[in-house]
């Protein structure tokens, strides 16, 4: 099976080459198709994110990113949006889930953030109106509100999930979100068998950092979705942990939350569990349900053995050392 391979920028091809060794030991034999984005491809290419690669993914249809580093003020618009558009990826998906032997406040988070991926105040649109001040179309659109709430019931339904909450500001962004809303409620009717709820996105901050445990599924735009999967992260153990993955009609990417983490890299000291999360996350997507499991279980007997786990973790190993176990617990 051919899968493309964006290793990224910073931490990124060491934790992505430690998810490859842990898809290899579990037993599935991917002809990894690796093309650049990032810094590297900005520098020799001239483009962070090349139409080459683009077209890459295009044929192979699935793809394992590392995170990249969009250069700031160079020009460039950030790679990861301009991936997300350019394929149609159009949600993102992070369950987040307490997991054994890492200490957290709450132990029984599970629960899955699905984020628009496409539009919102991240769709690009940005001008001078006069120097000095500046202004940021936030898009919102009835199409691409209807198919990411949409997405977040059927999520809930194929995963036995029972609650989808929407996350909005429909009170002060009375038309974007007013839209949006709109659009939740009216898919909500097509799912009666599961129960909806709608919630400002400051009250869902606070609950989550209260009682995580009420929610299920929550759905929202693309702003509010990147900062409550950072925040969702910290509830269970931090940016190391929580894999992810932008899936749309045709195609599919799975990447970890976390960034490049240019403090920790070449170190050694990145935690490889939430792309190797990824991984597993890809290979259910493509039919390797069991070998998906079997990391799964992996992870969580390596948290609980608390054996070469990384800084992050409270432990004093490495990439290296959290990677043995990982195999070796396999
Ligand atoms: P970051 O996620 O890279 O780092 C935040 C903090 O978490 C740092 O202290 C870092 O050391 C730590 N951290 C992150 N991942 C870790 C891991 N696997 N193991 C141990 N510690 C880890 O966020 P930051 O610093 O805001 O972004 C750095 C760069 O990454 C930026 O250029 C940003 O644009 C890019 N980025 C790329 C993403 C992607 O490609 N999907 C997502 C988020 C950021």
């Amino acid at each position: 099976m051919q899968i493309v391979l964006i290793e990224g920028d910073g931490i990124g091809p060491e934790v992505t080459a430690a998810a490859c060794r842990v898809v290899e030991a579990a037993g599935v034999m991917i002809d990894w198709v690796r093309t650049p984005a990032g810094l590297h491809a900005a520098e020799q290419l001239g483009d962070p994110l090349p139409e080459e690669t683009l077209e890459i993914i295009r044929r192979y249809r699935v793809a394992l990113k590392g995170p990249c580093t969009t250069p700031v003020g160079k020009g460039f618009r950030s790679i990861n949006v301009r991936l997300r558009q350019g394929l149609d990826l159009y949600a993102s998906v992070r369950p987040v889930k307490t997991l054994p032997g890492v200490r957290t406040p709450y132990d029984k988070v599970d629960l899955v953030v699905v984020r628009e991926n496409t539009e919102g105040l991240y769709a690009g649109l940005e001008h001078e109106v006069v120097p000095g001040v500046i202004e940021s179309v936030r898009l919102i659109t009835r199409a691409a509100a209807e198919r990411i709430v949409r997405f977040a019931f059927e999520l809930a339904r194929t995963g036995g999930r029972r609650l989808v909450t929407f996350c909005h500001k429909a009170d002060v962004m009375r038309l974007s979100d007013g839209l949006f809303l709109e659009c939740a409620r009216a898919v909500a009717d097509e799912f009666p068998f599961i129960r909806f709820d709608e919630k400002p996105i400051d009250n869902v901050c606070l609950e989550l950092a209260t009682d995580p445990s009420r929610f299920d599924v929550l759905v929202m735009e693309n702003l509010f979705g990147d900062v409550i999967s950072d925040l969702c992260a910290g509830l269970v153990g931090g940016l190391g942990l929580v894999p992810g993955a932008n899936l749309g009609a045709r195609y599919a990417v799975f990447e970890a939350v976390h960034g490049s983490a240019p403090d920790i890299a070449g170190k050694g000291l990145a935690n490889p569990i939430a792309v190797v999360r990824s991984a597993a996350m890809m290979l259910e997507h493509v039919g390797h349900r069991p070998a998906a499991q079997r990391i799964e279980q992996a992870v969580a007997r390596t948290l609980e053995n608390q054996i070469g786990l990384t800084r992050d973790l409270g432990g004093d190993g490495t990439t290296a050392t959290i990677t043995e176990q990982l195999i070796k617990n396999l």
